[in-house]
Parts: C-alpha cells; structure tokens; sequence
C-alpha cells in the first residue's frame, strides 16, 4: 500500500425518501462509513457523499395518500433519515437531494450529451394506463389474478402464491392498485437510452476488476443474453425532472438518480474552497471512486451507469462493491415478526456502536447475507467489546487514579507493544480490502493477549505489597497503552468510544502516532465507557417493532387537518345560500351501470316526484347498501347530460374519494321532499 495521500469519492447508494430507514439499510451505511473513517484515519483525502433519491411514482403516490405536496415530503423525510444517520455515526462529507438544482442540471447536460452523440432513441410502447388516475401504472401498482394458479390480489408480475412469473399484461382481471380502475393499454412516446451502442466498452469493463467476481459473473451473463434499449422517460404525472425540449416527459427515476451521487459532490464543491469537482469527475481524474451498493441494484451501477458515464464523456468508477442483504434471526426482515427494525426502534434503546461492531464482526468483501442473530448479537458484544476490550481499561485505570495520581508510569514493555504494533499493516490491509470481520478477529486477539498479561500479573494483587509498587504502575499503564493501540485500531468502527477514550487517556488516537508509546502524563478519571446489551432491550426492540403494525403505522407521518386540505370558501350571504334547493331524498333504486369506471346510477324519491342522478360514489358504495336510505340532493341544480343519460340533481357526500366517500343522511324522521335549510 502506497504512503503518498490518495484523493477517494466514496458513496453509498441513495435511500427513497418515502419510508424510514431500517437496520438493513443501515449494514450499507455502517459498512460504507467504517471504510471511510479508516482512509481519513489514515490520512488520505476522502469525502463521503450521499443524498435522499426523492424521485419516483411510489414517492408521488405516497405525498399524496399523506395529502401533501413530494416537496414537503422528501423534506420531512429526509430530516428524519439525517438524523437517524448522525445518530449511528455515520459521517457523511455531504448528504443532500436527487430533487435539487444542481442535480436537475447534470441530469439535463448529461442527457444531452447523450442526445447530441445520438445515443438516446425514441419509441412508441404500449403500456398499462389506470383512466381514472389517468397515469401509466409501473408493474408494482397493478393488481390481478394470477394466470396460472387463480390466487387473486396478487400484485405485478409475479405471484407470491406459486411463485409463476408473467407479464402484467397477463393478469386475469386486472386492477390499478391506485384507484382499483381497470386499466387500459394506452400508445406513448418513449425515450430510450443506447445501451447496446457499449457493448465493447462494457465487456472490457466487466473484465476490469472493478467489480466483485460474483457481480462480474452475474452481469456477464445479462451481457451474453444481449443489450436491450433502456427506458429512461416517464410520462406526466410524475415526481422528477422534466427531459428537456419534452415537456410532459420525465427522467425516469434510475436515471438521475445516479446522478445524484454528483450533484452531492457538487453542492459540497461549491461551498469548499479546497475541493474540485473537476479533480474527480473529469475524464483524466486520477481521484478514486467507489459506490457501495446492495446486491439488488448491481445493473444499474454495474451496466447503465458506466455507460452513461462513458457515452457523456465523464469518468468512471474505480471499483463498486456489493454487499449482501440483512436477515434477522435467520430470515427475512419480517414486520409480524417483529424483526423489520427501523433505524430509530434501534436507537431509542440500544447503543448504535453495538450495531457497528457487530456488523463490522461479520463483514467480509463478497456478497454474502448477513444474518442479525440478536442473541448472537448480544453475546458477541458483551464478550469482545465489554468482555475483553473496555474491560482491559476498567480493571486497570482504577489503580492509576487511585494510587499513582492519575499519572502513567513511562512504559517499559516491549514484547506485547512490539507484537500489537506488528499488526499494524495486517490489519490495515483488511481494513482497505473490506475484511472488516478479519480485521475484529486480528484486534480481539490481541486484546486476548493483553487480557492474559493482566490476569497473569494480577495488579490488584501487586498493590496489596507495599515492595510492588513500581509494578503494579508499571502493569496498569502497559495495559493502558495497549488499550490505546486497540481503540486506535478500532476507531472507524467505535468513533464514539474512541472519543470518550482520547478524552480518558489525554490525547488523540491517530495511525500515525500508535507506536508512540504512552507515558508520564497524566490521564483523566475513567468513565463506564460501554454497558453490557440486556436481553431486555432486544425484548423492547421487537415488541416497538411488532407494535408498529397495529394502525397506528397506517397513520400519515404528517396529517393535515381537513381545513389546511380545502380552506373554507369566501364568505357568502344567507340569499346566496338561499339560492341552494336541498331536499331530502329517499333512495329507490341504485344501480351499476355497464361500463361506468365511477359512477353509480341513483333514482330519488322526493315524495311526488322521481329524479335520475348519477353519483361518482362506486369506489365507496355497493348499491344494495344505498337502496332504502335517506339522503340529501341539491334538487334545483340544471341538470346534466353525461355519458349515460341526464343526470337531475347531485347528493351530498364528503371525503377524498376511493373508498372514503360519505353520503349524508339524515336523523330519523325526515320524509322525502322536505326542504334542508
Ligand atoms: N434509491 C435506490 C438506490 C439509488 S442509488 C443511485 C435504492 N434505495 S433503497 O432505499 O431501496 O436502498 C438503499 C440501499 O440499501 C441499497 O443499496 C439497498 O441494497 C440497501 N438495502 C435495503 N435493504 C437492505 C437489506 N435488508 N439488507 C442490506 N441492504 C439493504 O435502492
Ligand atoms: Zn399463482
């Protein structure tokens, strides 16, 4: 490994700002993090960046069902993400937006350079369209029966009862998941990007080294099966930037998204003197850059990226590494089971420091899952972190305030310094190849070793004899300074502890200064620096987040009250209100009507007359729950010719549609055709 100062771009790939992060998020952030911290502990020039990916149908249907705006989401949720991640520690050099105007426009610019070097195509396709919504439906919105074993509601296009994948298109009775419409196919103009056009350059790529072999491997066989065009636009409406020259057409969600990682990097340029953008984006850059991503998105990092990259003129990456996915207790993050753990169900009762060794313990540099076993996890805490490590300086500190003025003897070991500080370049090494569970294996051994030369000199023994002194200093302070070399070691992992450390012993923990060897000085009181995990507080993470199903999570993050939703109307006088006919109205008949996405046909008794009204109340009414109900209509509204027939009149309901809709009705008593005033 060179000494020089090496310039790294580092990411982690970008959350969706419309849920909350969860612990299997937070393996990639962790995993990201430690690795940075190492490459500035060793003084290298390093930035972590990383953003909220705010784009995306999901993100604009979920504002919606919140009724409020994507802006004021993304804003909200990424307020909660920044805090979930201080909060582990985890230091990014920058974390900003997708939806922000320096990444709308790198988008821009890199689209058109794509566009001017004719490698964006456009096509007609044909695609599901909910009528009612009036917007295309991505796969995961439409739901159906599944055309080989009949099991209904099932969703896109693959079935989770017998595991059948298909094309949407094949669902038997398909529905939109938005507004429960049937949907329609519908023709729209299509902008593609050129993938195959870098089959050359992305056969050498995969034989690179960039990526893990297992990654190489899977996507070299995508590449043998053949490059297809890639659609990167998205008719309106849709939360993201608008392609330019095309209006109604939006950058597909993947596209920019990417981008991001430099539109971060920018907004950070831009406020710093001391960092160029150039310097590490250019084509000739000489700086590193390293994505960490999970195994579920290596083809859009792995294929589509570098090929935007390579058809824009920019850079690409040095290396992208996948890590696998997070199980607890051995199976699928599941929210019955109580083992779907959001970041902040966490924190609110464990140390997050716990989270990081543990994940650090079990990390290696190949795609493998990893499995969160609690009680493994317990365990392997108490025993490594508690057990060996703050337990070296919590029996041995004691004696150095107590009995020596909280003065350290000037060390005058050297077998066990010699051999910890041997280690140095090992476990450096594992460090920078991303064997962080190797590397906990190297530092617990040591910690083994010094563990041993206290029990074996027994201090607390030694200070009983007045003639042992001199020893006893000496021992304490011997295992205080290998103390010092294991935090220093494990200061990207555990920077909290490091820190509370450095305040402890007086001085900072650096690489550079571990083999200068503690002594003479004087070091502060020591402080508990870590408490044992109580089966107790894994009890109270499960059941939070066993709890988090009940309704309470149906419940919007942000509700408005229905006022903010529809302020009330200009004020009016009691003639203009007079003006409005309502009556009370019997319900006779109520009908479906053939082919009506919406309405419902209603005949209203108003006692000497009959009044045909069509009611877009389908979505919230079966008809025989309407029939010999009262209700109110406005009766001296002009009537209206619809699709249908006329229409004479309109109930009155409240609600946001779908299902919510209300009909009014009255107390017991009112007779049809009475006047409402
Ligand atoms: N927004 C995209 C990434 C865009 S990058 C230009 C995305 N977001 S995500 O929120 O779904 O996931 C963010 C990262 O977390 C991804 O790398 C994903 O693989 C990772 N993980 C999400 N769930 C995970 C586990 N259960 N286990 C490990 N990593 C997981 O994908
Ligand atoms: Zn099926």
């Amino acid at each position: 490994m060179t000494n020089s100062k090496r310039k790294i771009l580092v990411t982690s790939a970008l959350p969706y700002a419309n849920g909350p992060i969860h612990l299997g998020h937070m393996l990639e952030y962790i995993q990201t993090d430690i690795w940075s911290r190492y490459q500035k502990l060793r003084g290298h020039e390093c930035h972590y960046i990383c953003a909220d990916d705010a784009h995306g149908t999901p993100i604009m249907l979920k504002a919606q069902q919140l009724g409020i705006t994507p802006e004021e989401m993304i804003a909200q949720v990424q307020q909660e993400h920044q805090q979930d991640f201080a909060d582990f520690h985890i230091q990014f050099d920058n974390f900003h937006s997708t939806h922000c105007p320096e990444n709308r426009e790198l988008a821009s610019d890199i689209y058109l350079k794509l566009r001017d070097s004719g490698y964006i195509k456009t096509k007609t396709i044909s695609q599901l369209f909910d009528p009612e919504k009036e917007m295309f439906l991505p796969d995961r919105f439409v739901k159906g029966t599944c055309p080989k074993c009949k099991s209904e509601d099932q969703y896109g296009d693959n079935c989770d009862n017998c595991g059948a994948t298909y094309s949407t298109t094949d669902l038997l009775n398909p529905y939109s998941a938005v507004s429960g419409a049937t949907p329609v196919m519908k023709d729209s103009e299509h902008f593609f990007f050129d993938l195959p056009a870098f089959e050359t350059m992305l056969g050498e790529w995969l034989s690179s080294g960039s990526m893990q072999p297992e990654i190489a491997n899977k996507l070299k066989e995508w590449f043998e099966q053949g490059l297809q065009q890639w659609d990167i636009s998205r008719d309106a409406p849709y939360f993201g930037f608008e392609i330019p020259d095309q209006p109604g057409k939006f950058f597909y969600v993947w596209l920019d998204a990417p981008i991001g990682y430099m539109g971060s990097f920018k907004n950070l340029c831009d406020r710093r003197d001391d960092i160029n953008f150039d310097d590490f984006w250019s084509l000739n850059s000489k700086a590193e850059l390293y994505h960490f991503i999970g195994k579920d998105i290596v083809n859009f990092h792995g294929l589509f990226w570098p090929a935007v990259l390579d058809g824009a003129g920019i850079r690409k990456p040095t290396g992208i590494f996948a890590h696998g996915y997070v199980t607890v207790n051995g199976a699928k993050m599941s929210k019955s089971k109580g083992t779907f753990i959001k970041a902040r169900t966490y924190l609110d009762n464990l140390n997050p420091e716990y989270l990081r060794y543990y994940y650090a313990a079990k990390l290696n540099n190949r795609v493998d899952d990893l499995d969160l076993n609690l009680e493994d996890f317990a365990q392997r805490v108490n025993s490594d972190l508690v057990g060996k490590l703050v337990n070296l300086a919590s029996r041995t500190a004691g004696f150095i305030s107590k009995r020596f003025d909280g003065k350290l003897a000037t060390i005058e070991d050297k077998t066990l310094t010699e051999a910890f500080l041997a280690k140095q370049d090992t476990i450096a090494q594992l460090y920078e190849t991303r064997e962080f569970g190797k590397a906990m294996r190297e530092i617990m051994a040591l910690a083994d070793l010094a563990n041993a030369y206290v029990a074996e000199q027994a201090p607390w023994q030694l200070v009983k004899d007045e003639a042992k002194q001199a020893q006893a200093h000496q021992v304490c302070s011997n295992a205080l300074n290998l103390f010092r070399i294991l935090v220093t070691y494990l200061k990207p992992v555990l920077p909290q502890l490091a820190q509370s450390v450095e305040t402890f012993l007086q001085l900072e923990l650096t690489w550079d200064n571990l083999s200068q060897a503690l002594g003479g000085h004087e070091i502060a009181k020591f402080k508990a620096l870590m408490q044992r995990i109580e089966m107790k507080s894994i009890e109270a993470i499960i059941s939070d987040s066993t709890e988090n199903l009940q309704p309470a999570q149906v419940k919007p993050v942000v509700e408005k009250s229905e006022l903010e939703k529809e302020p009330i109307a200009e004020q009016i006088n009691f003639d203009d209100f007079a003006k409005i006919d309502l009556r009370i109205a019997l319900i006779a008949k109520a009908e479906h009507i053939e082919k009506a996405n919406k309405l419902l046909r209603l005949e209203l008794d108003l006692g000497s007359e009959t009044r045909q009204v069509f009611a877009g109340i389908k979505s919230a009414y079966a008809p025989e729950d309407l029939i010999g109900k009262h209700t109110v209509m406005v009766a001296n509204l002009a009537p209206r010719k619809m699709k249908f027939g006329e229409s004479e009149g309109m109930v009155l309901a409240a609600g946001p549609g779908g299902k919510d809709i209300w009909i009014l009705e009255p107390h017991a008593g009112a007779k049809p055709g009475m006047r409402v005033m």
